[in-house]
């Protein structure tokens, strides 16, 4: 496995690998790896010839009060699990090759996408994440990216801004890897005290009762949302950041459910602040 850490190493890497005719798919992530990023990985190893994988905890998606400095960094441990995969080059930039000195140009997706659910609670962390993307796409000139319906926002904004930019890629959506206990695997349970980590099963377990009155002809936005909140206030250690339900993927408020809709939920336990969201009449 290859480890790139320059703009130029990938450019030349990405380079010969178009020339030898091969199809490249990429699979970013902010490290400490888990089974869910791992299971992006995979999903690139199946569809492409040539899997680059990216490191960087990208400071330009994290708010000024945000854990950008506490965010888990284990470079040596992730490089040992991209190999079991494997995959064949990992992009692992510092800061400053990213942003270098005078940097100031920026991927900012207007219109209400990026204004509601994480958006509205984090400014300017999409204009983060489209920024780094679209760098990480022209480095790599990738055919392929892969990304987590754990953020499922993401995905969306992503869709939009490819599309809008005429950039070259599809964008696969992988759905989430859990736990056996529910929980959405995240660099960010690192963070949870065992008494946290039992109490965060709540996420999966308010969206699981919300699927169930779904599947029992439930179709009224506000009654599915009142199944998560009334079962997130059965755990003390649980306050709700928000629990909101948008047309997928157009993400436009509904009246009832009657297509793909996304029920999306951000919650605290302690300081951690988890994500988690189910697709209904999607499985
Ligand atoms: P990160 O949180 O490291 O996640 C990297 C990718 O892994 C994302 O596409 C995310 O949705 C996916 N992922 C995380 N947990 C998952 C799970 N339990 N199941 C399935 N997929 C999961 O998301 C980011 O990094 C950054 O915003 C990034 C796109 C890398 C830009 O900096």
């Amino acid at each position: 496995m290859k480890i790139l850490r320059t703009v130029k190493e990938i450019q030349a890497y990405a380079r010969d690998m178009k020339a030898a005719g091969k199809t490249i798919g990429l699979v970013p992530t902010m490290g400490a790896l888990h089974e869910g990023h791992l299971t992006l990985m995979r999903a690139a190893r199946e569809k492409c010839d040539i899997v680059i994988a990216s490191v960087f905890v990208n400071p330009t998606q994290f708010g000024p009060h945000e854990d950008f400095d506490a965010y888990p960094r284990r470079f040596d441990e992730d490089c040992e699990k991209l190999a079991t995969v494997p995959v064949d080059a990992v992009f692992h930039p510092e800061p400053a090759e990213m942003y270098p000195e005078g940097y100031c140009t920026y991927v900012h997706v207007e219109g209400n996408i990026t204004k509601k659910l994480c958006g509205a609670q984090r400014p300017g962390h999409f204009r983060g994440v489209a920024t780094v993307v679209t760098k990480l796409m022209n480095l790599s000139r990738a055919d392929e990216a892969f990304f987590g319906q754990k953020d499922a926002q993401q995905v969306v904004v992503i869709r939009r801004f490819v599309e809008d930019l005429n950039i070259n890629v599809h964008i696969n959506m992988v759905p989430i890897v859990r736990e056996e206990s529910g929980l959405a695997r995240s660099s960010r349970n690192q963070y949870l005290s065992a008494a946290e980590k039992k109490a965060a099963v709540i996420l999966s377990r308010s969206l699981q009762r919300a699927k169930e009155a779904y599947s029992f002809g439930e179709r009224e936005p506000e009654k599915l949302k009142q199944v998560v909140i009334d079962t997130i206030a059965t755990e003390p250690l649980a306050a709700i950041d928000y629990v909101d339900i948008y047309s997928f993927p157009a993400l436009q408020p509904i009246t009832t459910v009657d297509g793909q809709a996304l029920l999306a939920i951000a919650v605290r336990i302690g300081t951690t602040r988890l994500i988690d969201n189910v697709i209904l009449g999607k499985e």
